[in-house]
């Protein structure tokens, strides 16, 4: 019998220091060769409250044995009206009205393109149907997602329609000026991420309060997508919590603590009224959105986020790791820290000065998987994405480890 092949994600090559994983505990990775490593990146950013919570997975197997597969159609179910209740009250103070499931952030994000046109549409604005989203966002990987998208994913090879896309610097309120002044009473949408988690960059203030001075003069949507800052991850609950409220906030990745195919959309009462009023279905109805089991997930996790002190435990590792990048900052100019609670980076740059190429990035992403590490290799830069209830301890560890890489690269080691 030969054994299955298959693709990891869109990467044909497999030798960056990767080894196939056999399993999990606590932190710790175990590989095919028998290594181990301290992940330092929640899975994929999803495992926010570390791997295998035992009571996120014994409230899934309680869904699958006894009201698997309701399905959300026309009825719903018990378990999905309890996730709503329960998102709309980890979301206070920002009071949305209603939750929509979908099955993966890029879905939610399709989801999102489609609702903002509808929006307009229902009030009579068919015109506005352009969404504006940042350079070098990452939303996702379906047609929709990729649509919003501003780092390059092979749009043009997919034939991604960008025709009514628009992406701005996230940090340039002068483009946001000259979009708005030319396609302002078109534009039906603008996506942010709070922290372009391509790079760790946190959207500054100032061009959030911009977006939000245009919504009053336009009436476009605002959409959060927070599938990887949400739950704690940069601090508070949602990082947009630092914002007026959006009227669309995304969710996925620690929504259910990774373990099921699950996002969300809370919505804001100006989307759920104008539905409502009109009466009209939102064609986005996918068979597993809403599942009892992801459900299950989403209120075992927020108990768990309550149960174990998340918001006090996150502030402490952000506390942790945003000394540790600054002490890999210290060690020469050519280490640039950015991020914001337990959600940064550190961006190389080469003896000439320029950002580090990927292919050395993948050779430092390797290094620190050989030496017990794993990061998250990010344009030009390691990230760092650890679980937001890491003992200290073996945070020291994990730190320890990725400073000898960095270290060794300074001086010239792995040059
Ligand atoms: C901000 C953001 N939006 C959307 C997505 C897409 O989510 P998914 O991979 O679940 O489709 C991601 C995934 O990394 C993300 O970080």
């Amino acid at each position: 019998m030969s054994s299955g092949d298959y693709f990891e994600f869109y990467l044909p090559s497999k030798d960056w220091g990767n080894v196939e994983a056999t399993a999990v505990q606590g932190n710790t990775i175990t590989f095919a060769d028998g290594s181990e490593a301290l992940c330092g990146i929640s899975g994929l950013w999803n495992a926010s409250l570390g791997y295998g919570n035992r009571a996120v997975a014994e409230a899934i197997n309680e869904a699958n044995l006894n009201a698997a597969t309701l399905p959300i159609f026309r009825r719903g179910s018990a378990y999905s009206r309890e996730a709503a209740t329960r998102l709309l009250d980890f979301a206070l103070p920002h009071e949305y009205a209603s939750v929509f499931y979908a099955t993966s952030g890029s879905s939610a994000l399709d989801a999102v393109v489609k609702l903002s046109r509808q929006f307009h549409d229902i009030a009579g604005n068919p015109k506005r149907r352009r969404i504006i989203s940042f350079t070098g966002s990452y939303h996702g990987v379906t047609m929709g997602a990729m649509a919003v998208t501003g780092s390059y994913l092979f749009q043009d090879v997919y034939q991604v329609d960008q025709r009514l896309h628009i992406k701005i610097p996230y940090d340039d309120q002068g483009a946001l000026d000259v979009v708005m002044k030319r396609f302002g009473s078109e534009v039906a949408a603008i996506i942010m991420e709070p922290v372009l988690g391509s790079g760790t960059l946190p959207v500054p203030a100032d061009i959030v309060d911009a977006v939000y001075a245009y919504r009053e003069s336009e009436g476009f949507l605002i959409v959060a997508d927070e599938v990887a800052t949400g739950f704690h991850r940069t601090g508070p609950k949602f990082a947009s919590h630092h914002w007026t409220q959006p009227d669309v906030l995304v969710l996925s990745k620690a929504l259910t603590n990774g373990t099921c195919a699950a996002s969300a959309l809370l919505l804001g009462h100006r989307v759920v009224d104008a539905l409502d009023q009109a009466q009209q279905v939102f064609w986005h109805g996918e068979t597993q959105a809403g599942s009892p089991q992801s459900c299950a997930a989403i209120v075992a996790t927020l108990d768990e986020i309550e149960r174990q002190g998340i918001a006090t435990s996150a502030a402490r590792v952000g506390g942790k790791l945003e000394g540790f990048v600054s002490g890999l900052e210290s060690l020469s100019p050519r280490v640039k820290a950015f991020g914001r609670g337990s959600f940064r980076a550190v961006q190389l740059f080469d003896e000439e000065g320029e950002v580090i190429g990927t292919d050395k990035v993948f050779e430092l992403v390797g290094e620190c998987r050989r030496r017990g590490a794993i990061v998250q290799p990010s344009p030009g830069a390691l990230q760092f994405v650890p679980a937001l209830n890491y003992p200290d301890a073996e945070l020291d560890m994990l730190f320890g480890r990725i400073q000898g890489v960095v270290a060794d690269y300074l001086g010239g080691k792995l040059a």
